[in-house]
């Protein structure tokens, strides 16, 4: 007899775990810094736009898959998929994806705890900004602390999934989501409320298209479509496991909604926190991906009470880390028991070492082995990692699944949209199907290519 599948124990369960994977280190490290380098506002709009006009319907495609498969992105294919036709080839590529995420995920999030850990101990404590960068640096000089980390946040991933779908991955995350939620609000008060914030709020809410062309229109463009596929999780699959532990009470398009308001209100009030606090102790927010690592302990060094909401940043930060990794290895440990047959307490030990022992080239990469700098010239292994995964299988996994529920060579419209529609609430609207068929998928191809354009031979 097949097993009955495990299910969530209620809709808020599926949104806020959904949410929780989708709101992560793209929301509270690169969206921030990403939107400081392009400029503000006109980024931020840019952004939003394609949320809706590229994020909505792929991952509403997504859940779609899972719900309608009943199983994890490696073996939904094999499903849905019309006799003999290769569509599960991409179910590897997906677990693949997974893996590769994890690879470089764990690292940084291992980097939000020992900042955690850090600003709570007062580390910071009277240090100059020149120290304060230096106590980044000497971070990642020092592989064993960093693996210690890494492990860490690993291992207290794989115990929460070791204790089961509703036990564990929905009780601790929608905890963990409440609790982010709490502290954001916290910390944007603090926040906009410090002398001289508003020129941080202008910064960041006055969009002034001038200053975004100035640094390259194109540029910015494809760094927000980027930004979009890699903050709503789409493309390698991550997400439709999760339609596949609810029922089809609700329609897909209406809960869609809701996770992407989600995730963007998180995004926007993590802008909302750094830029009016940078604005107002005059440090630069544009500083690229050391923007939280190094530009922040300074801020939060002038601050009156600058320790205690340092510390509860780092604990905000570290919660959206972790409900994605907890997130992505529900998905981990499925492949495993879709592939294999094996019981869930064997795939979380299987996963667990092999998670520890891929993501030590990340580790590795920024110090014994920085002389090999993949990408030219001061790149890392976690940049080709980051890489691999952002802009080639996001991108070409989010056309997979397009093409997949939009022609008759793959699972097509009528069963995609059926699947959708099933149950109350918004409906997916007929209206899109030539957008979404024949518009959407060239929309992709084209940020792919552009992708590579930009990365090797723009500079
Ligand atoms: N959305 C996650 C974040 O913002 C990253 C992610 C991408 C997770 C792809 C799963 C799949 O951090």
């Amino acid at each position: 007899m097949e097993k009955k599948r495990e299910k969530f124990s209620s809709r808020l369960g599926f949104i806020l775990i959904s949410a929780g994977c989708a709101i992560g280190l793209g929301n509270v490290w690169r969206f921030p810094y990403i939107t400081g380098k392009y400029g503000g506002a006109a980024f931020v709009l840019i952004y939003l736009l394609f949320l809706v006009i590229m994020g909505i319907p792929i991952m509403v495609a997504e859940f779609s898959v899972g719900r309608a498969s009943q199983c994890s992105a490696v073996r939904s294919y094999h499903v849905l998929e019309p006799k003999g036709t290769k569509w599960h080839w991409h179910g590897y590529v997906c677990v693949a994806g997974n893996y590769l995420l994890m690879m470089f995920y764990t690292t940084v999030a291992g980097w939000m705890l020992s900042y955690m850990v850090k600003m709570a101990k007062g580390d910071f404590v009277g240090l100059n900004p020149t120290e304060v960068g230096a106590v980044f640096n000497d971070m990642l000089a020092k592989p064993l602390p960093m693996i210690f980390w890494m492990a860490l946040t690993t291992v207290v991933c794989f115990l929460v999934c070791s204790m089961g779908l509703q036990k564990g991955v929905e009780r601790i995350t929608k905890w963990m989501m409440s609790c982010l939620f709490i502290i954001l609000i916290i910390l944007c008060i603090r926040s906009v409320t410090l002398p001289g914030a508003v020129e941080g709020l202008k910064f960041y809410l006055t969009p002034d298209f001038g200053k975004m062309a100035e640094n390259g229109l194109g540029e910015a463009i494809f760094a927000a479509m980027g930004q979009a596929f890699f903050t709503l999780s789409i493309g390698i699959g991550a997400m439709s496991i999760f339609g596949s532990y609810i029922d089809k009470n609700r329609s897909l398009t209406g809960e869609t909604v809701s996770i992407c308001a989600l995730d963007t209100t998180v995004a926007l009030l993590s802008g909302l926190v750094i830029f009016p606090a940078c604005f107002a102790f005059q440090i630069d927010p544009g500083e690229g991906p050391g923007l939280v690592f190094v530009t922040l302990p300074n801020v939060f060094n002038q601050m009156p009470g600058g320790r205690i909401f340092g510390t509860l940043f780092f604990v905000f930060m570290f919660f959206a880390a972790a409900s994605t990794i907890i997130a992505v290895f529900e998905n981990l440990i499925n492949f495993s028991i879709d592939l294999s047959d094996m019981s869930r307490k064997k795939a979380v030990i299987l996963n667990l070492v092999l998670v520890l022992v891929l993501s030590i080239p990340c580790v590795l990469g920024f110090n014994v082995l920085s002389g090999f700098q993949p990408l030219g010239e001061g790149t890392t292994i976690q940049d080709l990692e980051d890489f691999i995964v952002s802009n080639n299988l996001l991108p070409l996994g989010s056309l997979v699944f397009l093409l997949f529920c939009t022609t008759k060579k793959g699972w097509g419209w009528k069963n995609f949209i059926t699947e959708a529609d099933s149950g109350k609430g918004l409906k997916f609207p007929k209206w899109s199907r030539v957008y979404v068929t024949y518009i959407l998928p060239f929309i992709v191809l084209f940020i792919f290519v552009m992708g590579y354009y930009q990365k090797f031979f723009a500079k």
